[in-house]
């Protein structure tokens, strides 16, 4: 199996930036979340780099729901980063990892009065996703004395090649504002006395394997920067929204870099503001393809069972990893301390959850596998403990970042008593 460069197969042992996947579990337990932090890096830096080429003033806000860790947060405000925030919690984290309000962009379709007075308070650019939602905005402004500068979310009705759930852009979405609308929402927006509007934002849905739908939205947002720009709007960034899908199926699905997204999308981007006569900045919103591959799920094996086919049952299921429950995705799995030995059997991989569908893989190729033995689960940084919960009263397991040769815990494992830590007793069973 192709694997990226932080991942190696040494001695029969998975390896993840130079430490022993074995090791790792043996030190920390299993389950267990372990991250590149060089790798989530190197990935930002390559957005960076290759819009920065094609184009001078570029922004990459890293999608903070992928993965919420305030250690990568911290990892990618360092190297200038901001954020796309899709709730008060998210916008917390980055302002606390030192993320520069001016970098944060607080999105979402159904921000509740709270979101919108702390965006207000803590200057925070807004992208309003209805007209209702604008005046909402415009009164908690007011109340503070205060102007948010806004964007708003175009619908640019586009369909994608991914999975319906992940499809944000479609007409039918109930993300943002219709393309053929958002004039109308500028106008009045210009109406408010306490909102500015300043950009334009859009995302047509995630873990797309195709360069092609970001070509044709990047074309709506020129057109419609174009009518923005003849009513007298100053616009002072366009955001293209999320990044590229990756490579689950590391032998047979494409390898897009964001190196081929810049060549394809820049210059669209660039011929249609120089046709407004305006220079506004480029912002993308990255998640999945900056943290995805940098994170292993290391399970162990409790038992193997012959049934009508061969099950491995591992302690990690859906509470850990969501993504193949909810959207039948497809994670590589590889035995992490038989990554040498033959293949030979089928195995579905199984969680520990109470339901059919707690499936981590589905009949695939492994060594002959025995209770203990260790599963990777492959590309599990994104979209996976942020989505996790504490189903079947499992504690949440911890997480490990490693950099450079250190190795350290960025999340304690949950225990017994943080289950029930949050729960209340009624006084009548006092
Ligand atoms: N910006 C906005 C406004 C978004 O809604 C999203 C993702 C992103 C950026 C980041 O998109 P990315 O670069 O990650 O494709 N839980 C699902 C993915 C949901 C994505 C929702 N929005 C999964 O596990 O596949």
């Amino acid at each position: 199996m192709k694997l990226p460069r932080h991942l190696a197969i040494q001695n029969g042992h998975l390896y993840i930036n130079g430490q022993d996947c074995v090791a790792l579990a043996e030190k920390y337990g299993t389950p267990l979340y372990v991250t590149s932090e060089d790798r989530v890096v190197e990935q930002f830096e390559n957005y960076k780099k290759a819009l920065g080429a094609r184009y001078p003033k570029v922004q990459v806000l890293y999608a903070a729901k992928a993965n919420g860790n305030l250690a990568l947060l911290r990892a990618l405000a360092q190297r200038g980063a901001g954020a796309d925030v899709f709730s008060s919690g998210e916008l917390h984290l980055a302002l606390d990892a030192g993320m520069e309000p001016g970098r944060l962009l607080f999105n979402g379709s159904s921000k509740t009065p709270g979101d919108l007075k702390l965006a207000v308070e803590k200057s925070i650019r807004v992208t309003v996703d209805s007209l209702d939602e604008l005046h909402q905005l415009d009164a908690a402004a007011k109340a503070a004395g205060k102007t948010t500068e806004i964007s708003f979310r175009v619908n640019p009705a586009l369909t994608v090649p991914t999975h319906p759930k992940i499809a944000t852009g479609l007409a039918t979405s109930k993300f943002g504002i219709p393309h053929k609308d958002i004039p109308g929402a500028y106008r009045e927006a210009l109406g408010c006395k306490n909102i500015m509007p300043v950009g334009l934002h859009c995302h047509i849905g995630s873990q797309i394997l195709d360069i092609e739908p970001f070509a044709r939205a990047t074309e709506v947002m020129v057109r419609i920067a174009k009518d923005l720009t003849s009513m007298g709007i100053q616009l002072k960034f366009i955001d293209l929204g999320g990044g590229l899908g990756i490579p689950y199926r590391h032998d047979t699905d494409p390898y897009l870099t964001p190196e081929d997204y810049a060549a394809r999308v820049v210059p669209i981007f660039k011929e249609g503001i120089e046709a407004c006569g305006i220079t506004p900045e480029l912002w993308v919103e990255p998640g999945r393809s900056l943290v995805a591959d940098s994170t292993v799920l290391l399970t162990r094996v409790n038992s193997v069972k012959s049934a009508h086919k061969r099950f491995a049952n591992v302690d990690a299921g859906f509470n850990l990893l969501i993504r193949p429950a909810m959207y039948d995705a497809y994670h590589e799995v590889i035995a992490a301390n038989k990554a040498d030995s033959e293949p030979t059997t089928d195995y579905t991989v199984t969680g520990p959850i109470c339901e059919s569908g707690d499936l981590l893989a589905t009949e695939r190729k492994l060594p002959e596998l025995a209770a203990g033995d260790i599963i990777a689960v492959l590309d599990a940084g994104a979209y996976g403990f942020a989505m996790s919960s504490q189903y079947n009263s499992r504690p949440r397991c911890p997480e490990v970042l490693i950099r450079g040769s250190d190795v350290a815990l960025m999340r304690r494992g949950e225990t017994l008593s943080d289950i029930t830590a949050t729960m209340e007793r009624p006084p009548w069973q006092k």
